[in-house]
């Protein structure tokens, strides 16, 4: 698991915890920071709080008047873990982000342990293969589905497409996806069912193009010898900016899939990584 791999990098938290003052406080447990624009996280985790692997919840701190500031954030640790796991972006003016950044394990954030979302298992039709699209912090709910025993019992191949704009952007993804072959839990069902495919746009590297491009002029499956997406056998969850979404959802529904949701499985699902200026 990255936790673990991580554990040497991480600054681990003092064994004795503040004690919770915050409403639905939970104390961070492990911080590091991946670039200058993105860190990841661990804080305890409720004992009551039940989520399906790919879902998001509401965290934040308290503001200047000592009130929540809330955003949404998807949960990057599968359901089994008894810790839960965040990966973020740093916005420098951000109302949130431009003070979360600065946490320390011992400190408290506050968490809304009502788990909601699309990128769920149960939205999604039986399948072959499935496909998790995303772009930069979009990635999270995929950190949490790709450590989900379910995604390699209900599918026989797993993709994971994942774009940045530079190389160090992708190192959350692919440290993650290394550690994935060897750990203890869940490795040998991983197996050699998970494909990674990272790529940048505005970088060298050994991939590279938009998710978009790379499926539509079919670079991705003749690059990792698969028939082109199909309704009969490949499964998708996106995850990117509005933009991103719906590029590619028009790309799905080109190859004959269906968006769905949890009231109404089909072949494929999306959500918003964020919410852009002025949507
Ligand atoms: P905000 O005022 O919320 O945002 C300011 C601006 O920053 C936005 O208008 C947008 O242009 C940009 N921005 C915000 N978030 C991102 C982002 N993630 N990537 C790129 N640009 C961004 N954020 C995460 O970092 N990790 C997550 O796992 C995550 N999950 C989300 C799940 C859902 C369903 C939604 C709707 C949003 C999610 N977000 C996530 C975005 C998050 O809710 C906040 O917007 C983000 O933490 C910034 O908060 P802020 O108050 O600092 O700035
Ligand atoms: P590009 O560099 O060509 O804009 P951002 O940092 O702006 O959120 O973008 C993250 C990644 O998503 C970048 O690699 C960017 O490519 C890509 N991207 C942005 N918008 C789209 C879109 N509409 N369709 C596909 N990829 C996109």
């Amino acid at each position: 698991m990255i936790h673990m791999t991580e554990a040497t990098l991480m600054t681990e938290a003092s064994p004795v915890a503040a004690k919770p003052h915050l409403p639905d406080a939970q104390t961070v447990t492990a911080v590091r920071h991946w670039t200058d624009r993105l860190f990841s996280f661990r804080v305890t985790r409720p004992k009551s709080l039940r989520f399906r692997s790919g879902e998001f919840v509401m965290i934040g701190l308290l503001d200047d008047k000592g009130k929540p500031l809330l955003r949404a954030y998807s949960i990057a640790s599968p359901a089994w873990d008894e810790e839960l796991e965040f990966y973020s972006i740093k916005v420098p003016d951000g109302p949130l982000t431009s003070r979360l950044q600065h946490i320390q394990p011992g400190d408290e954030i506050i968490l809304r342990p009502k788990p909601v979302g699309t990128l769920v298992h149960d939205a999604l039709l039986p399948g072959k293969r499935l496909w998790f699209l995303a772009t930069g912090t979009g990635i999270a709910p995929f950190a949490s589905l790709m450590r989900e025993p379910e995604t390699y019992e209900k599918y026989d191949q797993v993709i994971m497409m994942h774009t940045c704009r530079e190389v160090a952007e992708l190192e959350y993804g692919r440290q993650l996806v290394e550690s994935l072959k060897d750990d203890p839990l869940i490795g040998e069902l991983v197996g050699d069912k998970l494909i990674y495919y990272p790529t940048t746009t505005r970088e060298p590297f050994h991939h590279m193009g938009r998710v978009t491009d790379n499926l539509s002029s079919g670079k991705v499956f003749a690059d990792l010898g698969l028939p082109k997406m199909n309704p009969a056998e490949d499964r998708a969850m996106v995850c990117g900016s509005l933009a991103f979404n719906i590029d590619v959802k028009a790309i799905l529904e080109g190859f004959g899939l269906r968006e769905g949701a949890n009231s109404d499985p089909k072949e494929f699902v999306v959500e918003k990584a964020f919410v852009g200026d002025g949507v």
